[in-house]
């Protein structure tokens, strides 16, 4: 005890040196650093200059819905935080504007997801009007998208066709301790999304993303980085056609179908990296009762399209992934793999998931080498901008990844 607690002041003291030097040096960066983030998400204390504040029984709060606060903030190019007070809010949210927007949750467990406090739920999923369900992202938690246009998934081997007159989305967007739940059932019963993202840029850090089918969908020029995240479904619940990065996060196994990882690739006038890579995580069945269910049975992915593009890296794989690791997806007896264009892929994985003798015998894994992995090894050298420059990482909250996050 005694040890603790001058532990706890000795970094009080730092904190406090800190705190003061860069007021006094560098007032914008004390503003934007993750210790008064912290603070702000703990006691709504050190919070930038017009943050919102949404509570829905706290009478002091701006609004009582997060989408009422979403709808006032200027249409503009400015930089904007809302602060959600601890609660369980039932809205879809809807994000169109450009300018960046950082959503903080109330936490005094500011790196723990699954000691969040805040949590978005919305109950709906994709179906047309005889229920049969459809290619499209209406029933998200949120959406993040300029347009509905840009969000729709579409089907096909190239998906809807956005117009290309339509605009680039949200240039900077930041959740930090939030979590998204579909509600819809316990179970795969179509598309029921809890977070649509297309042609924006955003981070999500300590965040819980809660479905059973199709519970992440990163769209066109969708560019999405997890960090020290929950990702818990079923059924293809990582799939889209952008560029998705999972870091040192946690991808539940609520049952298995289909794949985890569903990917279409896009042919560009460039050289492009879409795709999914799971780096330094761990896969896992999501609790106890569900592990002997599910043993040997998840595949990492199945190709959405033959140009699916997928690579666990680092990553802890139990005891439910079946031996072939990813597997095919045939459709009228015809299979989507295609060798030489496809890449469902593994780099230094660990676990009792990783059986080599199943991925060779399987034939449609590719395990990676360092020299195979080295272009997808870092954030940088796969996000890219709409024109297709790489390096497009400056969105990505790096003091909090760099610091571990505390
Ligand atoms: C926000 O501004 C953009 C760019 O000016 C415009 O295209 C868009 O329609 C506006 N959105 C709304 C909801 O007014
Ligand atoms: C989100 O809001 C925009 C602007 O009001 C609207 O055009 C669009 O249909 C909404 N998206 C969804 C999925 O409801
Ligand atoms: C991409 O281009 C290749 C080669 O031209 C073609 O075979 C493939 O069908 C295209 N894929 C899509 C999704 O358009
Ligand atoms: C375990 O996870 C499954 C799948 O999400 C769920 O249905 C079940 O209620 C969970 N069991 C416990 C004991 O939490
Ligand atoms: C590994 O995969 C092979 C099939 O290729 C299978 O025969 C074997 O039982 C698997 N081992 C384990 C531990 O699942």
């Amino acid at each position: 005890m005694a040890r603790l607690h001058l532990l706890s002041l000795l970094i009080l003291a730092i904190h406090t040196i800190w705190a003061h030097s860069a007021a006094i040096q560098q007032p914008q960066l004390e503003q934007h650093s993750s210790t008064s983030r912290q603070r702000c998400q703990a006691s709504s204390t050190h919070c930038p200059d017009g943050t919102v504040v949404v509570s829905a029984s706290d009478q002091h709060a701006d609004f009582t819905t997060i989408q009422a606060a979403i709808n006032s903030l200027p249409n503009d190019t400015s930089t904007q935080t809302i602060l959600i007070l601890a609660g369980s809010y039932k809205e879809q949210l809807n994000i169109t504007r450009s300018g960046p927007i950082t959503l903080l949750g109330e936490t005094t467990s500011p790196s723990d997801a699954a000691a969040n406090l805040v949590t978005i739920t919305w109950d709906a999923a994709n179906e047309d009007s005889t229920g049969e369900s459809v290619d499209n992202v209406y029933s998200s938690v949120m959406i993040v998208a300029p347009t509905l246009d840009a969000s729709l998934t579409g089907s096909g081997t190239t998906g809807y066709p956005v117009p290309d007159d339509t605009p680039f989305g949200n240039r900077d967007f930041r959740a930090y301790n939030i979590d998204f739940t579909n509600t819809y059932a316990e179970y795969s019963a179509g598309p029921a999304h809890a977070l649509s993202f297309s042609r924006a840029n955003g981070g999500f850090y300590y965040c819980g993303f809660y479905s059973y089918q199709d519970t992440i969908y990163v769209g066109k020029l969708g560019n999405a980085y997890f960090y020290k995240s929950i990702l818990a479904g079923q059924t293809d619940f990582l799939y889209g056609f952008g560029t998705a990065w999972i870091q040192s996060s946690e991808v539940l196994l609520r049952g298995c179908g289909g794949g985890i990882t569903a990917w279409k690739g896009t042919n560009t006038t460039f050289a492009n990296k879409y795709g999914i890579y799971i780096v330094d995580s761990s896969v896992h069945a999501a609790n106890a009762s569900v592990a002997p269910q599910i043993k040997g049975t998840c595949a990492l992915g199945r190709p959405w399209n033959s140009q699916q593009r997928s690579i666990f890296a680092r990553t802890y794989e139990d005891a439910s992934i079946e031996p072939s690791g990813y597997i095919d997806w045939i459709v009228d007896g015809v299979g989507r793999y295609e060798p030489g264009i496809t890449l469902m892929a593994e780099y230094a994985v660990s676990g009792p998931g990783f059986n080599r003798t199943g991925r060779v015998d399987g034939g449609v894994d590719t395990l990676l080498d360092p020299r195979g992995y080295e272009p997808y090894s870092t954030p940088a050298s796969v996000f890219q901008d709409q024109e297709g420059r790489f390096g497009d990482v400056q969105w990505i909250d790096w003091e909090t990844v760099q610091g571990g996050g505390h």
